[in-house]
């Protein structure tokens, strides 16, 4: 076998490598020293949905108030939106948004957050503590979608809610008239039905943490009951059940399986949650590992499927489950303790996580997973938009894009269409198990290249989205295109610094932002040189 025919058959072949059965499953091939080599083919794959680019806004801290709505506010409108919030978010062109929480869901009464604002009770938040006065609730959550031109994800409040109130609830929202609760959405000065496709069954339904967690089974139940009174309402909508929070919990695998043998007939999908971060336990503080995580998402993707598939296999089922990896972000310092509580106060400063450049590197890496495995995964979302661990933060006066802003900004402008088949052969680098904690420890090769392909088949634009994960150098990648010819780089940009721990500031918000990568000489064969500590993309006409 010849390089080049060895190369292209690692996707599908599993030939014996010295790299883990996993990287080879995605496409990697180890290399020894020299340029990385990608191997570009059209895809037979089709086209993902956008839903993978979401996002997340919850009651929690200053997303919404102070935040999306903040009445008082100079730049608010007449609603009490933040026009300077909507501006960026409209001009990021976030296809959905994941609403209200959370764990704030489950222990929400959506009733309270609609009709006449002077008569909506402030309540005492049990997951956050803190003053929810109910002034902006699901109209006015529509209304700002509708304005930012986003599609909502509703949830429902299955940990203290029930069935009765959630299905009461997708009456509200979606049935045109005739009936108590459309009549309600009606009185309340929305004569057209919300029209709103997916519904989350609750949230983290197996975190101790979580108001009215209970076993899988008792969960999958309530799901299924819930899901089943839905869809006499409508058989269409997309339901997605509560999976496994993180990968460390005890019941992970075992909760999803317990709770898809229960539902499986009545949902379209499961939920997925992570967060990430640069600690003792998970990476030992070691930023070659922490930029390896978003494999680590990869795997979660692979065994959460795998789960899917088994119980589809049991149910004898037609239907194949998809993905909502509805929650994922870098999240580790502005956790627990007094980041966590409100002190039963308004609008508090929650979870106000400052994003450096290794964070937007990883993010880059998450995007690059999601995109590889949108073929299973159909809805994602970062998480969150607003001030609490977000791209986006607020002050009175402006808004500040953290680094972990830029990736994403380029997934939603250029990942258009198709993802494209590669194969990648990349020198690579071990990590290490010692001392990490059970679901990250694993001693492996990581490729210091990370590298996905799309194509938007009405122009024939390619977009890729390149992460460097070699802290010290340069690295070169020859792009080898089989099927189409490139004829002119549209943009090229490179997020990189010398300090991996620089943020921005609203004092400084320049100091981790892209600059231009230099453009390779278009051709069949092309070459990037990626700077060290980078995530980069390249937008590409093609014919
Ligand atoms: O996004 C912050 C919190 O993280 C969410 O409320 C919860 O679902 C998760 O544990």
């Amino acid at each position: 076998m010849n390089r080049r025919t060895f190369l292209e058959s690692v996707g599908s072949s599993g030939a014996a490598l010295a790299t883990g059965w996993w990287l080879r499953r995605i496409g990697y091939a180890q290399a020894s020293r020299g340029p990385v080599r990608a191997v570009i083919r059209q895809s037979r794959r089709a086209e993902f949905d956008r839903r993978l680019f979401g996002t997340f806004l919850e009651h929690l801290g200053r997303a919404v108030y102070t935040g999306v709505y903040e009445p008082d506010s100079a730049l608010a409108d007449k609603n009490g939106f933040r026009t300077d919030v909507m501006a960026e978010i409209k001009g990021l062109g976030v296809p959905v948004i994941r609403y209200p929480g959370g764990n704030f869901v489950s222990g929400y009464n959506w009733l309270d957050g609609v009709g006449p604002k002077k008569a909506r009770p402030t309540v005492l938040e049990r997951a956050w503590n803190s003053l929810e006065p109910n002034q902006f609730g699901t109209n006015e959550f529509i209304d700002w979608c509708r304005m930012v031109g986003t599609e909502p994800l509703l949830g429902f409040n299955l940990g203290t809610g029930t069935p009765e109130m959630a299905v009461a609830y997708v009456e509200y929202c979606n049935v045109d008239k005739g009936t108590k609760w459309s009549d309600l959405r009606r009185s309340h000065g929305h004569d057209q039905p919300h029209n709103i496709r997916y519904w989350c069954l609750g949230n983290e339904m197996d975190g101790p943490w979580q108001m009215g967690t209970m076993p899988a089974r008792e969960y999958g139940r309530k799901a299924r009951d819930t899901a089943r009174q839905i869809r006499v309402i409508d058989r269409t909508l997309q339901l997605i059940a509560c999976g496994s929070s993180n990968t460390i919990l005890p019941t992970y695998l075992v909760w999803d399986r317990e709770v898809l043998e229960e539902c499986y007939d009545q949902v379209d999908g499961i939920s997925l949650h992570n967060y990430y971060g640069n600690t003792k336990e998970l990476t030992g503080e070691n930023s070659a590992r922490f930029l390896a995580m978003n494999l680590d998402m990869e795997r979660q993707i692979h065994e959460i499927a795998a789960v899917c598939d088994y119980v589809q296999g049991l149910r004898k089922s037609p239907k194949r489950l998809w993905l909502s990896f509805d929650e994922w972000n870098v999240w580790y310092r502005a956790r627990g303790g007094t980041f966590a509580d409100g002190k039963r106060t308004f609008a508090p400063k929650l979870l106000e996580e400052v994003y450096n450049l290794e964070d937007a590197l990883l993010v880059g890496g998450f995007i690059n997973t999601l995109l590889r495995e949108s073929d299973r995964v159909r809805v994602a979302c970062l998480a969150q938009i607003l001030n609490v661990i977000a791209p986006l933060v607020t002050n009175k006066t402006s808004v500040l894009r953290q680094s972990i802003y830029y990736p994403y900004a380029w997934a939603l402008q250029y990942a258009r269409g198709k993802v494209l088949d590669l194969v990648v052969e990349s020198e690579t680098y071990p990590i290490s198990a010692d001392g990490l904690r059970a679901d990250v420890a694993r001693n492996d090769q990581v490729p210091f290249i990370d590298v996905v392909a799309t194509i938007d088949p009405q122009n024939g634009q390619v977009c890729v989205l390149m992460l460097n994960r070699d802290l010290d150098g340069e690295r070169e990648i020859v792009l080898e295109w089989r099927d189409s010819t490139p004829t002119r780089v549209l943009a090229c940009e490179t997020l990189t610094g010398p300090d991996l721990k620089a943020f921005n500031t609203f004092e400084q918000p320049k100091h981790v932002v892209p600059t231009r990568l230099e453009t390779p000489r278009v051709g069949s064969r092309m070459t990037f040189k990626l700077p060290a500590r980078s995530y980069s993309v390249a937008h590409i006409a093609t014919s």
